[in-house]
């Protein structure tokens, strides 16, 4: 079936957002959106189309390749984009939506970019994410563990910016290998009661399906995971590729495995909490 608006799926939402960065994890999503019933947004980081040596080209074809053949409702998103040319290239390439991060920089700094990249989105009908408040985790982050965003700051820099979602820093942080993660659910409710649009959580590998499910009741609208398919993906090629010479014989499983996790995830979220 045809993409589906990003804004549309987060609207509908909550709506989990996973990481694709081969063929082989977008058809994974395409596969357990379908067996959870669930809709999904395929998203495309920065850093996987560096894997790809800086295109962005076959890759989003790939993604949008599966979308098109799948019966699942999907959406294609751009991820964590630093370089302006990149956020630039995401209408021509089919996404619905993208993600400014302009998080290491200064708010004033911030908000600059942002508002740039939310400009140039809007007028091309995308959907425009941003971050406030450094969600750590990622290579070459100043990581801050207790990094938190203030809910009188983020109602400001929404305003300023004109973003149309915003990821914030709750209590998770990205690759986590353990769901071990506590949110702050306080401010998960300031946040959701002065923010005026969807709340994103970012590093959501690292949270358990009660506090996932909690978060969403609370007010996050869009789920992003990542490092929990890559868990899936690696256990099961470290345990088919001794074995096997030919890839497809251990990326079949591997592939399968992901599938599995995603539906978990989608079931999870669409539980209601309590
Ligand atoms: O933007 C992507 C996500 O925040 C993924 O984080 O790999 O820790 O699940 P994760
Ligand atoms: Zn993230």
């Amino acid at each position: 079936m045809a993409l589906v608006p990003t804004a549309e799926l987060v609207a509908a939402g909550p709506v989990c957002a996973f990481n694709v960065i081969t063929m082989e994890h977008a058809e994974a999503v395409a596969a357990g959106a379908d067996r959870a019933g669930h809709a999904a947004i395929l998203q495309i980081s920065e850093n996987a189309v560096r894997f790809h040596g800086g295109r962005l080209g076959p890759i989003a074809a790939a993604a949008r390749a599966v979308a098109a053949d799948s019966e699942a409702r999907l959406a294609l998103h751009l991820d964590h984009v630093v370089t302006e040319e990149l956020w630039r290239a995401a209408p021509e390439h089919g996404f619905g939506s993208f993600m400014v991060d302009a998080s290491r920089l200064s708010y004033v700094d911030n908000v600059a970019a942002t508002r740039a990249a939310a400009d140039f989105g809007h007028a091309r009908g995308l959907w425009v994410e941003a971050e406030l408040g450094t969600i750590g985790g990622k290579a070459g982050d100043p990581h801050a563990p207790d990094a938190r965003t203030d809910p009188a700051e983020a109602v400001s820099y929404v305003e300023q910016t004109g973003v149309d979602g915003l990821a914030v820093a709750v209590g998770s942080r990205h690759a986590m290998t353990r769901r071990e993660a506590a949110l702050d659910h306080d401010l998960i409710a300031a946040l959701r009661a002065a923010v005026p649009v969807p709340l994103v959580l970012h590093g959501s590998s690292g949270v358990g399906d009660d506090e996932l499910r909690r978060a969403v009741a609370g007010g996050i609208r869009k789920v992003n995971i990542g490092t929990a398919l890559n868990l899936a993906y690696t256990a099961a090629v470290r345990a088919g590729a001794s074995a096997h010479t030919d890839p497809r014989r251990y990326l079949a499983p591997a592939r399968e495995a992901m599938a599995e996790a995603v539906a978990a995830y989608l079931t999870t979220v669409a539980t209601p909490y309590g």
